[in-house]
């Protein structure tokens, strides 16, 4: 059965492999007959977009027995001959000497035809929507960003940190945050609650993560430079298209940093993992290319060599505030940039990717470092075209006194994050991090227009199948 070769090693090799007998796996996309007795299957196994056309010769009685059921969606292994492809579309094809057919797909039951989906159809069959050249090419995407991560950070000199998913503390305080427990609502132990948690596993309430952050501080405050990449969880009530309950982030934490160097991180970040791309996924990229952001291609080269426009908040609400567009959100300083301030600055203002600083104190967490002024906080939001927000990082409040103040005016209990207080009376340093929305990134890099099509299973309100 490990015989076959995958149809991307033997695309790139396609010369290498001519005149020679290959075994490969994979699914039917297509296949149509010719009068001449010849029938074409377009087969896909998943490691490129590309199909390999198989040619069967109908008057072989082993082939003549299955090509009347091979449609769309039944898995085949092949055995054949790559020859040159004399036809148009592509190079080789194998001429198939035998074909063993793994499982059938019923063509009056299976929903994938040679057709467009749309999206919100194909989001109910999610089992099958990666056979699509649009979840296959954003699911390549997704592991090859998720790679050139990992190769950036660790190229850095950054260690991978496991942060934990089950948590006791609300690391962004918006609250919007998903239990943890054992406990069934319908039977609780009793009807006290003070005396609830005593019978619930952790014996306190917990919470899936919203950002390992803080977890991320502790390390970097011993290790240097750290990051963690893994799963966060908000339950935002907000049907928007950038925005899940369920989403990926990667978050650098540096000893010894400020804002300057947190800026400089991420540009180089960003750019690093957009050239992989250009270099190693440069077939995918053409797909969205062609079929959902022309002009994609050229914005992300530019992208790489763009360094970003640095502004203050202050200064952003000043453009907002000049500028003609006919807002839905008003403007005001104190006030959050909404999508649609986020886009008009990085799209229209400046027309590369922007990171706003500074923001009000009041906007911001708790933990993020009170400026000078004492009105606001060394943040940082990266804004690119197309998106928006997609990274949100700071400066960290590495003084003692500082930070328990902040944790007063917006409510927080000291005795809970009491090792958060002890890390800055041990050898306490500034630091600096930033958190990467990966969904974000991969709609970036896509042009796709809503984060439901760009991670494999979306979690939103009232949607959790599969
Ligand atoms: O700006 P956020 O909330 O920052 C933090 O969580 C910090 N603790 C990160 C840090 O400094 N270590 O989120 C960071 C990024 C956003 O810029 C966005 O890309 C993504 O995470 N993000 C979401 N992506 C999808 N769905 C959501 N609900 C998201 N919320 C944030
Ligand atoms: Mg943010």
């Amino acid at each position: 059965m490990n015989k076959a070769l995958r149809i991307a090693h033997i695309l790139r090799n396609a010369s290498a492999f001519q005149g020679k007998d290959v075994v490969v796996q994979g699914w039917v996309r297509t296949r149509r007959d010719s009068k001449a007795g010849i029938s074409f299957l377009e087969v896909n196994d998943g490691s490129c977009l590309t199909n390999l056309q198989v040619i069967l010769e109908r008057d072989r009685p082993n082939l003549a027995a299955v090509v009347e059921r091979l449609t769309t969606g039944s898995s085949v292994e092949v055995h054949g001959t790559l020859t040159p492809s004399p036809g148009k579309g592509q190079s080789v094809e194998l001429l198939a000497g035998n074909i063993f057919v793994y499982g059938w797909a019923d063509p009056a039951r299976y929903p994938l035809q040679k057709k467009r989906h749309s999206f919100e159809f194909l989001r109910t069959i999610a089992h099958l929507r990666p056979r699509t050249n649009t979840l296959g090419a954003v699911a390549r995407l997704r592991n090859r960003l998720s790679y050139a991560l990992h190769t950036f950070f660790q190229e850095e000199g950054f260690f991978y940190i496991h942060t934990p998913i089950i948590t006791t503390s609300d690391c962004e305080g918006a609250g919007d945050i998903f239990r943890v427990t054992t406990l069934h609502p319908a039977q609780p132990p009793t009807s006290n609650p003070e005396a609830l948690y005593a019978q619930d596993f952790f014996q306190k309430p917990t919470f899936l993560t919203v950002s390992g952050q803080l977890q991320a501080e502790i390390y970097a405050l011993a290790l240097g430079k750290v990051y963690t990449f893994g799963p966060t969880f908000r339950a935002e009530n907000s049907n928007t298209s950038r925005h899940l309950a369920e989403f990926w982030m990667v978050e650098p934490e540096m000893a010894f940093a400020d804002l300057q160097d947190d800026l400089a991180l991420a540009q180089r970040c960003l750019q690093y993992v957009v050239s992989d791309l250009l270099e190693n996924s440069w077939e995918d990229l053409q797909f969205f290319e062609r079929f959902v952001e022309p002009g994609l291609n050229e914005s992300l080269k530019a992208f790489k060599e763009q360094p970003f426009e640095v502004i203050s908040y202050t200064e952003a609400v000043n453009i907002l505030k000049k500028c003609k567009e006919p807002f839905a959100f008003p403007v005001a300083w104190g006030a959050d940039l909404q999508s649609e301030h986020e886009r008009y600055l990085t799209e229209k203002a400046f027309q590369r990717p922007v990171a706003v600083i500074d923001f009000p104190r009041d906007l911001k967490p708790f933990y993020m470092r009170v400026n000078d002024d004492g009105k606001t906080v060394a943040a940082m939001d990266v804004l690119v075209p197309r998106v928006g927000e997609i990274i949100g990082g700071s400066q960290r409040e590495d003084r003692r006194d500082m930070l328990l103040e902040q944790m007063h005016r917006k409510g927080i209990s000291p005795e809970a994050y009491a090792w958060y207080l002890e890390l800055r009376e041990y050898g306490s340093a500034p630091h600096s991090g930033f958190g990467l929305g990966l969904e974000r990134l991969v709609q970036f890099v896509t042009g796709l227009g809503n984060i439901r099509e760009v991670i494999p299973f979306p979690r939103t309100p009232g949607h959790a199948d599969f």
